[in-house]
């Protein structure tokens, strides 16, 4: 038997929605992970310190006595200046900025990559100390966006050096032979954008639990993804963009974009390192990395990953998970 023991695996960019569905979600991540960045793009979006708070609280309810933290981010507005985050600057771990419209909920994201109109927002970030997500995808052809983004990447990687910048799930290789140019640019990398090209999700019979945004690209693409993150490129952490919705809304005319991996996410890691010869590298990529490019300070968590088999469920409450009714070669055996 292989196994690979992880301490305090965390998840730096993560769906956990509100209401029924963060209480069927969150204890999925909080039983195997010991923390998460949080994304922000409820309905309506969490745009200052009381909704933060009320959001954070929800979770910890929701998650009732596992171990573990949620990092909290601001849905970014061109309006937050420095009198505004530096009250809040403790309780937030970054700021997540969506090109307005680009992806489900992001309608009040910004429109137009201005640096001048970003200056006193992302000034203010570099000076406390806030990193900055972007869900970077401009409004072009779908399988370009990401790609014509890069360019908007360095430009504010320029114009604000001491400015943390994540490049969010990132699936090109072109972000990937960004993230060397700039001491700034660092990037995440989600499950589903080490396994899939985009001929999984529409390369035979269409596949919607696969379609997310950024949609899966080119297997040169993946490649690249591949290389970064098992090698666990230091700028280079893990972040599932687990998006959970429901059934209905994915098994539908008008299909929601996200991936719901969060329960799979840590066997079938394991699993893909092993294949590739690279577990002793799992620890950094999901994990340690992140908590030095972010200084976070996760609980203690030991969870010890086995090449034993694990079946699938086909839903967790009314959401169909990545793998659904598939069995996958590692499991969890146990998390201390
Ligand atoms: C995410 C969601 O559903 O909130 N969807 C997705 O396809 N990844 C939003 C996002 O991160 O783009
Ligand atoms: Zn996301």
């Amino acid at each position: 038997m292989t196994e690979v023991i992880l301490h305090q695996p965390l998840d730096m960019h993560l769906h956990l929605r509100d209401g029924e569905m963060l209480r069927t979600v969150a204890p999925l991540s909080a039983h195997s992970f010991s923390g998460a960045l949080i994304m922000p793009n409820l309905v309506p979006p969490v745009t200052d310190g009381q909704m933060l708070r009320d959001y954070r609280q929800q979770i910890l309810e929701a998650i009732g006595d596992e171990t573990f933290e949620p990092y909290m981010t601001l849905f970014f507005k061109p309006e937050y200046d420095f009198d505004f985050l530096a009250p809040l600057a403790e309780e937030l771990t970054a700021v997540k900025l969506y090109p307005a419209g680009i992806t489900t909920n992001s309608e009040g994201g910004v429109s137009g990559f201005d640096v001048e109109e970003l200056r006193p927002a992302l000034s203010a970030m570099s000076e406390l100390g806030i990193p900055l997500c972007i869900h970077g995808e401009t409004g072009g052809f779908v399988m370009d966006r990401e790609k014509e983004f890069v360019p908007i990447y360095e430009e504010l990687a320029v114009a604000f050096p001491d400015l943390m910048i994540v490049m969010e799930h990132i699936t090109t290789a072109e972000s990937v032979e960004a993230l060397d140019r700039h001491p700034n640019l660092y990037a995440t990398i989600t499950l589903h954008h080490l396994l899939i090209t985009l001929d999984d999700v529409a390369g035979g019979m269409l596949r919607p639990h696969l379609f997310c945004k950024p949609i899966a690209k080119r297997p040169e693409d993946r490649e690249a993804l591949l290389r970064v993150a098992l090698e666990a490129h230091p700028k280079v952490m893990f972040g599932s963009d687990s998006a959970p919705h429901p059934r209905h809304a994915k098994e539908a005319p008008g299909c929601a974009a996200g991936v719901f991996t969060a329960p799979v996410a840590l066997p079938a890691l394991a699993e893909l390192f092993a294949r590739h010869g690279k577990l002793e590298n799992l620890q950094r990529f999901v994990g340690t990395n992140a908590q030095e490019n972010y200084e976070l300070d996760p609980p203690k968590k030991k969870v010890r990953l086995v090449d034993t088999p694990m079946k699938v469920p086909e839903k967790y409450g009314d959401v169909v998970p990545l793998f659904a009714g598939e069995e996958i070669g590692w499991s969890i055996a146990s998390v201390e």
